[in-house]
């Protein structure tokens, strides 16, 4: 192990985990969460085992996109707190090893954002030049719209200028003219303020537009990506070990550009989105196939950089780069029902439900997230397994409060349920049958699984640091891979589909003097002279195997 290599790069075997302040703990009983209430669950989080913590925006806001239409960049919504009780979350969360990161979203402000209120007054007000305009009747931009519920064009006419401003969004985020210099002094400013209150980085939401120039009239921008990597420089001198992990929702050969290519001097890290889109395929398929490919696609990036993995977040479940077969094939599996689809594109659905619940394909899952090559990350509430409110508009159905106890309001708010910033999750995933408490000392439980898959994931660098391989096996429902770092090596397989499989496996460079060591579960594999073993698995199995050579020093 290289002292050069390590522990600087904290982020390459981290565990992060996306919470929002408002939904998770409300600790005044306002019904809204808070970061008071947040810092009292730290010690939960820190059992848990992650090591990053991820809060979605929690600065004032328009309201109009659950806090992603932000009015005041250096503010903190006062529903939440205090700057005083953000810098309690992040101190507590320093004191137990988890680093915390913040939504950035510069792509665009809210409507209602002091410089877009003085902006769209006249064409010469303060501020007009931070948004992009055009004078002359925009062209049918219907299919370019991220929200095609709610938008039809991505400009939108302003009355006072006769012209007409940019939004990829709702027409209440209008985009920030990123060519202009100013607005990118602003940016780093923001980055600035965030990090000198202790954040160790940000998940930079909507990248791509972020960096769109088009429709900007400052002729002489140089390359959007000169722009983040002098964001990513600035991080770094502002901050040892600070990360942008950033949302670019894009075919991995572009996501490479978003890297800074072979420098790594961009993005640190990104989310693989395809290989997201992909794992629902093949569960629907139970062919590992998919998966698989997406995987191998990847493009090889800088030891700088790495992707982040992820089976839920936030948002819908996008399936925008299958291709329309593919995702029919999705929703069929997952989500049939037309109210559980949005967009044309995804599933407002969290994994269970879409799983019907089913234990063990729910776990096959969550193992193969933490053996994934990546840093994973989860969404508050996977953890317990809850499940979405249909009921709910839109994306909001997976964005219920966490459910704590059996009690009233989940154990998550003491205000009366007509004061709750969203409804709980009802029915057979509410939090009489889904919570914390319950599961908490059940050795059995989902959450203790969870706990089990992070501490083994933290005990594998070869997962978050290593080679990937997919090892040749003759099961379709099967994948069975390789990572390697060192000189040690993992082998992860996990069974796509209901029916039982015995693996047969040839690890390369492997003889009778190896063996396989389960780390889930207490069992051991020898491997013949040919380095061969035949591995069973149950109908939606997995194992996580340990290639031991004599001698070897890794934990077992
Ligand atoms: C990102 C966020 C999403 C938000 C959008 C606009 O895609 O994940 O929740 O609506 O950006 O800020």
């Amino acid at each position: 192990m290289r002292i050069t290599d390590t522990s600087d790069l904290w982020w390459k075997t981290a565990v992060v985990y996306c919470l929002d302040v408002q939904t998770f703990m409300d600790w005044d009983d306002d019904g809204m969460g808070d970061f008071t209430g947040l810092a009292q669950r730290m010690d939960y989080l820190h059992d848990l085992g992650i090591t990053c913590l991820w809060l979605m925006p929690f600065y004032p806001t328009g309201d109009r996109d659950d806090g992603y239409d932000i009015t005041d960049f250096f503010g903190v919504d006062p529903r939440l707190g205090t700057h005083g009780d953000l810098v309690e979350v992040i101190r507590t969360a320093n004191d137990r090893g988890i680093r915390v990161i913040a939504d950035l979203v510069v792509n665009h402000t809210s409507i209602q954002h002091p410089w877009f209120r003085s902006a769209r007054r006249s064409k010469d007000a303060p501020f007009h030049d931070f948004y992009v305009w055009r004078s002359d009747e925009p062209p049918d931009t219907s299919d370019q719209v991220v929200f095609p519920d709610a938008e039809n064009s991505i400009w939108e006419f302003n009355e006072p200028t006769g012209e007409w401003y940019l939004h990829h969004f709702y027409k209440e985020q209008p985009d920030l003219d990123v060519t202009n210099p100013k607005v990118r002094d602003e940016v780093a400013k923001v980055m600035g303020f965030w990090l000198q209150m202790g954040l160790s980085g940000f998940r930079m939401d909507a990248v791509p537009f972020f960096l769109d120039t088009v429709g900007g009239d400052q002729k002489d921008f140089p390359d959007p990506h000169e722009f983040m990597r002098a964001l990513r420089a600035f991080l770094g001198r502002r901050v040892h070990g600070g990360v942008i992990l950033g949302e670019v929702n894009l075919p991995h050969a572009q996501q490479a550009v978003f890297f800074g290519g072979p420098e790594g001097d961009e993005l640190t890290m990104q989310f693989d989105f395809l290989a997201m889109q992909a794992l629902y395929l093949s569960m629907a398929r139970a062919d590992a196939g998919p998966l698989a490919k997406a995987l191998l696609d990847r493009p090889e990036v800088s030891p700088d950089n790495q992707w982040a993995t992820f089976v839920r977040n936030h948002d819908e479940l996008t399936l925008d780069k299958l291709s329309d077969e593919e995702r029919a094939e999705v929703f069929a599996a997952f989500g049939p029902d037309p109210s559980m689809q949005v967009y044309g594109r995804g599933l407002r659905r969290r994994l269970p439900p879409m799983l019907d619940g089913d234990p063990r394909r729910l776990r096959m899952v969550y193992s193969l997230l933490f053996s994934l090559p990546g840093t994973p990350v989860l969404f508050y509430g996977e953890e317990i397994g809850m499940g979405e409110n249909p009921e709910l508009e839109g994306r909001m159905a997976v964005r219920t409060p966490m459910q704590w106890t059996d009690g009233p309001n989940g154990g998550f708010s003491q205000a009366p349920p007509r004061k709750l910033r969203r409804p709980l999750t009802t029915g057979g995933y509410g939090p009489e049958f889904v919570n914390v408490a319950d599961q908490r000392r059940d050795p059995e439980s989902l959450l203790s699984f969870m706990k089990l898959l992070i501490r083994r994931y933290r005990e594998c660098p070869e997962l978050g640091w290593g080679g990937f391989e997919v090892l040749d096996q003759p099961h379709a429902s099967v994948l069975a891979h390789l990572c390697r770092w060192e000189d040690g090596a993992m082998v992860a397989v996990h069974n796509l589909g209901p029916e039982p499989q015995t693996v047969p496996l040839t690890l390369e460079g492997c003889d009778s003097s190896h063996r396989l060591e389960d780390l889930l579960q207490e069992r051991s594999t020898p491997l013949d002279e040919k380095g061969r073993a035949e591995l069973a698995l149950e109908g939606y199995g997995y194992r996580w195997l340990r290639v031991v050579a004599e001698g070897s020093r890794r934990l077992l």
